[in-house]
């Protein structure tokens, strides 16, 4: 099989590329790297390239005799997308339109699909089931939900298999240490908490510790990066099984199923790092939901799938790992 991996250059793809090549695939990675690094994929498999360009994307399918799409590009920063929408829906809904667009003038009919959490906005009952309704409460968490629909509109129109997989916090690097996690500018919680630890930031700020949780500060369903990995595996071949008349749409949470609040993230990178990591209350931060868990079970009934990471320790120590021996991450942008 012949997979092309859009984005596979960014933190969560480029771990999955590393998995599918492992496996025997034959990978081809297509990313502008804008947010990806040249870095985290093998030489020789990297176009460099934009989903706006259909017409190019569908002559790379044909050419490369593609199989299965996985689709990880998008901006994906809830802060980011409530001051500029517009960026959102261009980069994340229209360039997955295009995507869409290409594949279908490909004839290439699956695709693994990079969706969130975010589509639930603030859910009824935790742990969160796929059955509850999808509400999003900011506008990253829109565009993730537009592509859904139109997921299950293709699929229904053109016959286009598809899973759209939730993930939830997306976290740790790779067991060897060699990839790992690297945004610019860096939001997500354990990166700035080890960024601490290395003394590249004072202190980290808890944005609110008011919330009604145990301890006050937010919770969420901190997933490995490496079981995300096998988990589009796992998604991929589910619906290349399906080729005929099995599983043909896919929509599943990824998580552990357990939850650890912000400040037991920093408790265990002090005890991972060995440094004592200032932390300073803050305000809460706009469109963070109290509580976010995965109940993962569908994902274990449809595709097989279940984390081989469920200790939190032993994600933030393959964190750790990554950001003691790259205090740079990949380098100079
Ligand atoms: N946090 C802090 N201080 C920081 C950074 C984060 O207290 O400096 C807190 C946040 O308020 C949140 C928790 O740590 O409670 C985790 O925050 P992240 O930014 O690491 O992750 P999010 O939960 O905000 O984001 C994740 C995904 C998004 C997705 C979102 C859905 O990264 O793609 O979940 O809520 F949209």
């Amino acid at each position: 099989m012949s997979v092309l991996v859009i984005g596979g250059a960014g933190y969560i793809g480029s771990h999955t590329v590393r998995l599918l090549m492992q496996e025997g695939y034959d990978v081809w990675v297509y990313d502008n790297l804008i947010a990806g690094h040249r870095a985290a994929v093998p030489e020789g498999c990297l176009i460099e390239g934009e989903l706006a360009d259909h017409l190019r994307l569908s002559q790379i399918m044909k050419e490369r005799e593609v199989t299965s799409v996985v689709h990880f590009a998008a901006f994906a920063s809830v802060g980011e997308s409530v001051e500029h929408p517009a960026k959102y829906y261009q980069n994340n809904v229209v360039a997955s339109h295009s995507l869409l667009t290409a594949m279908l003038a490909a004839e290439v009919r699956e695709i693994v699909f990079s969706s969130t959490t975010a589509t639930y906005g603030i859910p009824q009952a935790v742990p969160i089931r796929e059955v509850e309704t999808q509400r999003p409460i900011n506008p990253y968490g829109f565009t993730k939900l537009v592509i859904e629909q139109m997921l299950r509109d293709y699929q229904h129109a053109y016959g286009l298999r598809y899973a759209a997989l939730r993930y939830f916090n997306a976290a740790g690097a790779s067991a060897d240490g060699s990839i790992g996690e690297d945004h610019r500018p860096e939001s997500h919680l354990i990166p700035i908490v080890l960024q601490v630890a290395l003394g590249q930031r004072e202190s980290v700020t808890i944005f609110g510790d008011d919330y009604p949780t145990p301890d006050g500060t937010c919770i969420r369903d901190y997933v490995h990066v490496d079981d995300l990995a096998t988990a589009h595996l796992a998604a991929m071949r589910t619906l290349h099984a399906a080729d005929g008349d099995g599983m043909q749409r896919v929509e599943v949470n990824l998580g552990t199923g357990k939850g650890h609040s912000v400040n037991e993230v920093v408790e265990a990178c002090r005890r991972i790092s060995g440094h004592a990591i200032p932390s300073v209350k803050g305000a809460r931060r706009a469109g963070d939901p109290p509580e976010l868990v995965a109940d993962p079970s569908l994902a274990k009934q449809q595709l097989g799938w279940e984390p081989r990471y469920v200790d939190l320790d032993e994600i933030v120590e393959t964190a750790w790992r990554w950001h003691r021996d790259h205090p740079q991450g990949y380098g100079q942008a």
